[in-house]
């Protein structure tokens, strides 16, 4: 359906489970090569065997702390070394962390944004200065949040760095796009992963009753979208977030709201 995938290298972030994963699947069936980060040894190893016995030579693990600069090194080398470029980078590993904005500890306020900010801005440096000097363009999509878009209850933390993806994205369309590298962003909402199936006993029930669309959503809704931001069909579009949400951003609440 979409080109300019087969045979491109990809590096995903926080691609053990989730999202991280259904991208990773997806460009996999797609014929991409992928490098897979993920922290989670234990998760990880039995899901990339899997991968890797359905798509032989397609793609390499490399575990670690996707928030560490020595693992970013050790990403970008993985992808020179085994698949000789770098043509797409998906910093998609984040941690959500709720807290109460009075007792929030600077300790989790630094592991917030060592992943969410520190993670994203300096693998998409480090790429693009290789995508720079191949000289053939490149695709990176960031992995932001409907939470970095409208407020949400306990979450100041986590938002504000899921905002400030969103600015990374246009800011960079400056340095970038004269190289022929897009950078574009996916803004997801609430979407059915391990984790927030832990987060909550009926996750999707309570989330299809509040999104317009009445479902939660996929790591595949997400995947596709990423898939198409990849692909050549993109090449014009840059700098831009683009929300997955099945609507719930789209409205307010309203006066009727209260009669319930
Ligand atoms: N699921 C949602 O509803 C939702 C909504 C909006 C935005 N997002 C964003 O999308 C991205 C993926 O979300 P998800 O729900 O699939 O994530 P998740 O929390 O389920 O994590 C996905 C994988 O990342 C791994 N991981 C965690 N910390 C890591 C680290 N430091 N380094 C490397 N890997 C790490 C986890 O072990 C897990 O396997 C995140 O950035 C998240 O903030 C998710």
């Amino acid at each position: 359906m979409f080109t300019g995938i087969k045979n491109k290298v990809a590096i995903i972030t926080g691609a053990g489970t989730g999202i991280g994963y259904a991208i990773a699947k997806l460009l996999l069936e797609n014929e991409a090569k992928v490098v897979i980060n993920e922290i989670d040894k234990t998760v990880v190893e039995s899901l990339y065997n899997e991968l890797n016995s359905q798509f032989p030579d397609q793609t390499v693990l490399q575990l670690g702390d996707a928030g560490e600069i020595e693992v970013i090194d050790q990403l970008i080398s993985a992808a020179v070394h085994n698949f000789g470029t770098i043509d797409f980078v998906i910093p998609n590993a984040g941690i959500t962390l709720f807290g109460d904005f009075f007792k929030f500890k600077p300790e989790d306020f630094q592991k917030v944004i060592q992943l969410n900010l520190q993670g994203a801005f300096f693998l998409v440096q480090k790429a693009s200065k290789i995508m720079i000097a191949q000289n053939k363009g490149g695709r990176i999509v960031l992995m932001s949040s409907i939470t970095g878009i409208k407020g949400y209850p306990d979450l100041t933390c986590y938002s504000m760095t899921k905002a400030a993806l969103r600015m990374m994205t246009k800011s960079l369309v400056l340095v970038l796009g004269p190289h022929e590298i897009t950078i574009n962003c996916i803004a997801p909402g609430a979407t059915l992963t391990e984790r927030t199936k832990n987060e909550e006993p009926d996750y999707a029930g309570t989330w299809a009753k509040l999104i317009p669309r009445g479902k939660v959503g996929t790591p595949d809704d997400i995947a596709q979208t990423c898939l198409f931001l990849l692909s050549k069909e993109a090449a014009h579009v840059n700098g831009q977030t683009i929300v997955v949400d099945g609507g719930w951003t789209a409205i307010g609440r309203y006066p009727n709201d209260l009669q319930e």
